[in-house]
């Protein structure tokens, strides 16, 4: 039988937005003009993203027994992601996050995981056989790191390709990277993982190769207004990223990796599968939160469209 759907092994946490001008400096308190509250957590952004473009996904993740908790619950049944694989701590809080954004749409981001680092090896056992069937499962590093390579390896083993989403970056040890396929920082995560200081594409090249090096078949490195770059063992190739009025860039990096799982399952080239992530990307910057500005299958094609990338449109 032929591998397919998503799966995503990985964080909620809810997402307490707060806008203002300009970012406050160490020690200092801004007032800020805009509140926000909302879904979030890498792997479950990713999880929804896809769902939202159309895929059969399946989230792996752990919520406390809290409102917070109940809110994701429920925004999972709206967005048609199944509850089989959530577990709800009865110990622990649900994951929270608190961030600030400027009125460029950049932010600073500190979560406290709660019942994420709860999540255990156990967890993903329990769903062994969706695993077994998916085309690719999406990690992150919200969750304990055991658990993470735990999960990447049982893929690896089953024919199941993986991508990680190497954030919030850490060393990574040696043994991971022959399990992974693709692998996907941006420029900062790309930096602490190689040692490399990725600021323009020659030394994201330069470091996508050093992770290939070690045992990774496909590194996407993305770069912001600069794009993105592939590198895999035939060389090289940069995609440029949308040009959009950005209001809030969080979870643009989920989202992406959200539409590039989703072009893969559809049966997209690696190449059209970044094309296609970069536009579902692109439009979720031109909203604040994350869930909330996730685009629908709808506005990625009718934006596709617009871009004369009429091959892409799913
Ligand atoms: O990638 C964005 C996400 O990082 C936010 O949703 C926040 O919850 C943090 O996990």
């Amino acid at each position: 039988m032929s591998k397919k759907g998503i799966v995503v092994v990985g964080s909620y946490n809810v997402g307490l937005f707060l806008k203002s001008d300009r970012l406050p400096q160490k020690g200092e308190t801004i007032i800020g003009h805009t509140f926000h509250e909302g879904g979030g957590g890498k792997g479950s952004n990713q999880a929804v993203a896809a769902s939202f473009l159309g895929s059969k996904v399946t989230f792996i993740g752990r919520l406390g027994k809290d409102v917070y908790g109940e809110n994701a619950l429920a925004m999972y049944d709206r967005y048609g992601i199944g509850k089989d694989y959530i577990y709800i701590d009865d110990h622990v809080h649900t994951g929270i996050s608190v961030i600030l954004i400027d009125n460029t749409g950049a932010n600073l981001i500190s979560v406290v995981p709660g019942a994420n680092y709860n999540l255990s090896t156990d967890d993903i056992d329990k769903a062994g056989e969706i695993i077994n069937n998916s085309l690719i499962a999406g990690f992150q590093l919200e969750s304990n790191f055991d658990v993470v390579e735990y999960g990447i390896t049982k893929c690896h083993s089953m024919g199941v390709q993986t991508l990680l989403d190497p954030a919030p970056a850490v060393i990574l040890p040696d043994s991971i990277f022959p399990n992974i396929t693709y692998i996907k920082p941006n420029m900062q995560e790309a930096s602490i993982i190689t040692g490399i200081e990725v600021t323009d594409v020659p030394s994201a090249v330069e470091a996508g190769k050093r992770l290939l090096n070690r045992g990774v078949k496909i590194v996407i490195v993305t770069m912001g207004e600069q794009g993105s770059v592939l590198i895999d063992s035939r060389g090289y190739e940069r995609f440029p990223s949308m040009q959009v009025n950005a209001v809030d860039t969080t979870g643009a990096g989920d989202c992406f990796s959200g539409g590039f799982m989703t072009a893969l399952d559809r049966g997209f080239s690696i190449a059209d599968s970044i094309r296609f992530a970069n536009c579902a990307a692109g439009l979720s910057v031109t909203k604040i939160g994350v869930i909330e500005s996730l685009p629908s299958l709808e506005e990625v094609n009718t934006e596709l469209g617009n871009q004369g990338l009429k091959e892409l449109i799913l």
